[in-house]
């Protein structure tokens, strides 16, 4: 069995979906804190699969011992955490204790039951302010601008060290880039509370006129058109990466591993804009404001080694999330 904490979060439930679909069985673990109930219900319309689902806290030390004492589980792909940049620069503290108190709680009682394979999902937010402007596993971390960041650059600090210290452990990083789009179905997708940070949320809210306008972050900035540049994924894609590393996990005896997880095709963010007009035939109410702080000007994944050790790369195109997206909102919003 395949414990999910953060399972109706907007990765974790498209990656539910594909473990259904894979013929695993599935554990969530999930307390709402930043998605919605009735994502469990939609998982089992879309897959036509049913799975164990617990309501609670990762922190909580007893939820966990509960969920390990009665069930077998032989692996754990880590999703729950805050994870909204702005946010954390507010509550730096709600995050650090969140993220880091969860994920431990988890190793310790992973340990506890002996459960030593786990995937984690990280963020390439760990490069920090790299001069790169294409990443690469081995080059070495720097600092994040913002404590959500921070706290992943931790716990991969953790995972690191608790391997040294244990090397019968089987560990999995992924360093996503830039998730955006839905499952086909429309059924689930990325929805965040209050004023999306994100571009495509907020992009979403505007083409449905539930925001005005959207405000490009600078035009001025050292790229082809002046927007920044990033490496968007599509959300399937993502969670199909995490089902080849999770087949990598048991195949492979133990070891730690880390894989970026994009495309390792920079887009702009007025490529974006005009796509997904042109997509789905409307126009965006759009200009262009000053540079938000602490963006780099482009960042892009060297996605090779993802590839080459797990059989994995981007199939879906920018159309492709474009077009999901918007589906996925309009269905929500009806
Ligand atoms: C993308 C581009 C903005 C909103 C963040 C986190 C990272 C990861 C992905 C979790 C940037 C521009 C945005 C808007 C805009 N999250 N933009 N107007 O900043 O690349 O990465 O999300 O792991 O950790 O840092 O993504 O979607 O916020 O911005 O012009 O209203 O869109 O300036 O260039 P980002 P984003």
């Amino acid at each position: 069995m395949i414990l999910v904490t953060g399972g109706c979060g907007y990765i974790g439930s498209h990656t539910v979906v594909e473990l259904l679909k894979n013929n695993y069985e599935v554990i969530v673990i999930d307390n709402f804190s930043n998605s919605k109930r009735d994502v469990l219900d939609k998982i089992k319309t879309i897959t036509n699969k049913d799975f164990k689902f617990y309501e609670g806290n990762v922190c909580d030390k007893n939820t966990l011992k509960t969920v390990f004492e009665n069930n077998k589980i032989d692996g754990v792909i880590h999703f729950a955490g805050f994870k909204a940049v702005g946010e954390s620069v507010e509550k730096p503290l709600m995050y650090y204790r969140n993220n880091l108190d969860s994920t431990l709680t988890l190793l310790e009682v992973m340990s506890d039951y002996n459960c030593k394979k786990i995937v984690f999902s990280s963020s390439a937010t760990v490069y920090g302010e790299a001069k790169e402007t294409r990443f690469v596993e081995t080059m070495k971390k720097g600092i994040p601008s913002n404590p959500y960041g921070k706290t992943k650059n931790v716990i991969e600090d953790i995972l690191e060290d608790l391997y040294t210290s244990d090397p019968t452990w089987s560990i999995t990083m992924l360093r996503y880039f830039n998730p955006v789009g839905s499952h086909t179905s429309g059924l689930i997708g990325d929805d965040p509370s209050g004023i999306p940070n994100n571009l495509m949320p907020y992009i979403l809210r505007v083409a449905i006129g539930e925001l005005e306008c959207l405000t490009i972050f600078g035009n001025d900035y050292d790229t082809p058109d002046g927007t920044c540049i990033r490496d968007y994924i599509h959300v399937v894609d993502l969670a199909l990466g995490h089902i080849k590393a999770l087949e990598q996990l048991f195949n492979l005896e133990s070891g730690i591993k880390i894989y970026n997880l994009g495309s390792g095709r920079g887009i702009s963010v007025t490529e974006i804009v005009t796509t997904f007009e042109r997509v789905n035939n409307l126009k965006l109410n759009y200009k262009y404001g000053s540079r938000r702080k602490g963006d780099l000007p482009s960042i892009c994944a060297d996605p090779t080694l993802a590839l080459k050790e797990l059989g994995w790369k981007c199939e879906k195109t920018l159309d492709d999330m474009c077009r999901d997206a918007y589906n996925f909102i309009q269905k929500q919003r009806n």
